[in-house]
């Protein structure tokens, strides 16, 4: 279904709605949408919490608002919808806007399981509508500049990766059920570590083959609270992930040596320039330091660093990054982390299909 509007998609506002009026709507997109408001109108906002919705709509002076998802399609048919709800809904969610013919910005993880976001991005068309996943961290100027580099051969092949991302998360973090549960965010590869896993295979190419632990170390959950993998990748690096919930002193951190280069990245959830550092191997410092000097505004990574990407992409009718493959990638090797530290076996990308139990749970058991 499509409304007469969007055949002028490219000089009008896109007419955006949020479905989940919660932490990452009002911390991460409306900032976001509210920067770019010579772009986006913000039509309606939909949340099954009353109070929620009330307050968020009046802070963020919203017109439109519903407490059902497909009450506000029927009555605003929006251009674009952004699906900041719960993991356990965007299958549900995006798939429904989808098939409104809306393009979706849907927040990760981007589902719980391989099949459920088969499921939920087959209502794609080419042209759009799209269903991109929030990945901003691919969208800071560290990483693009970072990228163009390794294209032009300024660094040499990848050899070396080390993804890290050890947070603390207290008992408290993890009362509500849906915490920690792999029906419910996934655990903390798929809840935390996914942003710096979908840098690093954006930065060090498709993986190969992954092998993995993951330990219940000290939380009381369903999931683990601590896994580490080790990684081929196809270009013949190496790389180690480490995943934590109990790390007292937080921080991502994600390393790639070079052939010609280290490059480090040491972060808390957003960077900027000054959070990347690149070390040239002996030799060829002068040539590698110009090389490395980024001229990108330095701006904070956030989720308007990837909506302006969205929006363009919407614009022009092209299948944005990280939709299709490119939002399933982390997916995969999580999935096959899981797979690995369950079954004690390697697993390879590519092998875990629809006849294979972790294809439908992450945990490999029957839902
Ligand atoms: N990209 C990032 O950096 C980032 C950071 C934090 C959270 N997230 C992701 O954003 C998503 C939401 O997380 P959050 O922290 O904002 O959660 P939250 O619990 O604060 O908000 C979720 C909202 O969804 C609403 N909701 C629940 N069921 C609904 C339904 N059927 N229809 C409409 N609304 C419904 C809830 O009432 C709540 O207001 C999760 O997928 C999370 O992983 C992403």
């Amino acid at each position: 279904m499509h409304t007469p509007g969007h055949a002028d998609r490219h000089h009008r506002p896109v007419r955006t709605a949020i479905v989940g009026t919660g932490g990452i709507a009002e911390g991460g997109h409306l900032p976001a949408l509210r920067a770019l408001a010579a772009d986006v109108d913000v039509v309606a906002a939909v949340d099954v919490d009353p109070d929620k919705l009330a307050g968020f709509g009046d802070r963020w002076d919203i017109r439109g608002r519903y407490t059902s998802l497909t009450a506000m399609l029927a009555a605003e048919s929006p251009d674009l919808v952004i699906v900041a709800t719960p993991p356990v809904l965007h299958r549900e969610h995006v798939a429904e806007a989808l098939a409104s013919g809306a393009w979706v910005f849907c927040e990760k993880p981007p589902a719980l399981s391989l099949a459920e976001y088969d499921e939920m991005v087959a209502g794609e068309r080419d042209g759009g509508p799209y269903a991109p996943i929030v990945f901003q961290l691919r969208y800071g100027p560290g990483a693009r500049h970072y990228r163009k580099l390794v294209t032009s051969g300024v660094l040499g092949r990848p050899l070396v990766v080390q993804c890290q991302t050890t947070w603390f998360r207290g008992p408290d973090y993890f009362e509500p059920e849906w915490r920690g549960n792999f029906r419910g965010d996934g655990g903390p590869a798929m809840a935390m570590g996914i942003h710096n896993i979908d840098l690093m295979l954006t930065m060090a190419g498709p993986w190969q083959e992954v092998s993995a632990f993951a330990a219940t170390t000290s939380r009381d959950i369903a999931t683990d609270d601590v896994s580490t993998a080790v990684v081929r990748f196809e270009s013949g690096a190496l790389g180690t992930i480490v995943n934590s919930a109990v790390s007292p002193q937080s921080v991502s951190h994600l390393r790639i040596d070079t052939e010609l280069a280290t490059v480090k990245l040491t972060h808390l959830y957003r960077y900027r320039n000054s959070d990347w550092s690149c070390t040239p191997a002996e030799g060829i410092d002068d040539q590698l330091a110009a090389g490395w000097a980024n001229d990108l505004p330095d701006e904070e990574t956030n989720h308007l660093s990837q909506l302006r990407d969205v929006v363009a992409d919407f614009r022009a009718e092209r299948r944005p990054d990280t939709s299709g493959d490119g939002g399933r990638a982390a997916l995969e090797l999580i999935t096959a982390l899981y797979k690995s530290a369950f079954t004690g076996q390697t697993v390879k990308r590519g092998e875990i299909g629809v006849d294979d139990p972790f294809y439908h749970a992450l945990d490999g058991s029957a839902q």
